[in-house]
């Protein structure tokens, strides 16, 4: 298939999308990708979003690394998009600055879990996946630029934590670095836009904080995604990007 010219946004739950697309008019019935796989895709002339779907047996949403990488490859193999957009909520940082409700895009993408302390592994383990420079346009819309890092676990421990301090990573997420990895295969420029629901560093329950931040942050996301669409794309014959 020739190559769309649209973006294509990659997100993991239903709760954190509804708004998103809303914010960009997908309004048309989701299609499934795959017969095996619950990956769904809404599109409109401008921009694709995908999401995983719900888990089959345990009926929640497919969050984490795997379903994320289906999902891409899916959506990548069907739309050849000019550029892949891991889109969702993150935990934060406070000794980097970091609030709830915070927009950060990435400027790297990085695993913090895959310890693999066997030579060339290590590198392979960290990932540090290739990030189109977004800089200015994340600027000039008031996003936190930096290092979004990804993990399969919403907790962190200390050696998780030590790694994301080792690149100051800004946001901590469960795709990104997933995603990131399909896109390289790809040639396919990729970023990262999160939202932070959750201080990492804080005392207080990641999972509490999660909960009660959950809808003032994707609502931010929303707001967010469509800006960064907008100011990216422009309305014409194929809404080439602008980079
Ligand atoms: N999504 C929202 N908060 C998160 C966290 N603390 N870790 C991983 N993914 C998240």
């Amino acid at each position: 298939m020739p190559p769309s010219g649209r973006p294509l946004i990659v997100m993991a739950m239903e709760a954190e999308a509804a708004p998103v697309r809303s914010a960009l008019n997908l309004e048309t019935p989701a299609e499934k990708l795959h017969p095996a796989f619950s990956s769904k895709i809404w599109e409109s002339p401008r921009v694709c979003l995908v999401l995983n779907g719900e888990d089959r047996r345990y009926g929640v949403d497919s969050i984490a690394s795997q379903p994320a990488a289906i999902t891409s490859l899916l959506a990548i193999e069907r739309d050849r998009p000019s550029l892949v957009i891991s889109a969702g909520t993150a935990g934060g940082f406070v000794n980097r600055g970091g609030h709830i409700g915070q927009v950060c895009l990435a400027d790297s993408c990085y695993f913090h879990d895959r310890r693999i302390p066997l030579e060339a592994f290590d590198a392979y383990g960290n990932g540090n996946y290739p990030v189109v420079d977004l800089g200015d346009v994340g600027t000039s819309l008031g996003f936190q630029l930096g290092a979004v890092s990804t993990g399969n676990a919403l907790d962190a421990p200390e050696a998780d934590l030590a790694k994301m301090d080792s690149y100051q990573a800004v946001a901590k997420d469960m795709e990104a670095a997933a995603v990131a990895w399909v896109c390289e295969q790809f040639d396919i420029p990729f970023t990262a836009l999160k939202v932070i629901t959750d201080l990492v560093d804080s005392d207080e329950s990641t999972a509490e904080q999660f909960v009660s931040n959950f809808e003032i942050a994707t609502q931010r996301l929303g707001d967010a995604t469509k800006e960064f669409i907008e100011l990216i794309t422009t309305e014409g014959e194929d809404y080439a990007i602008r980079t």
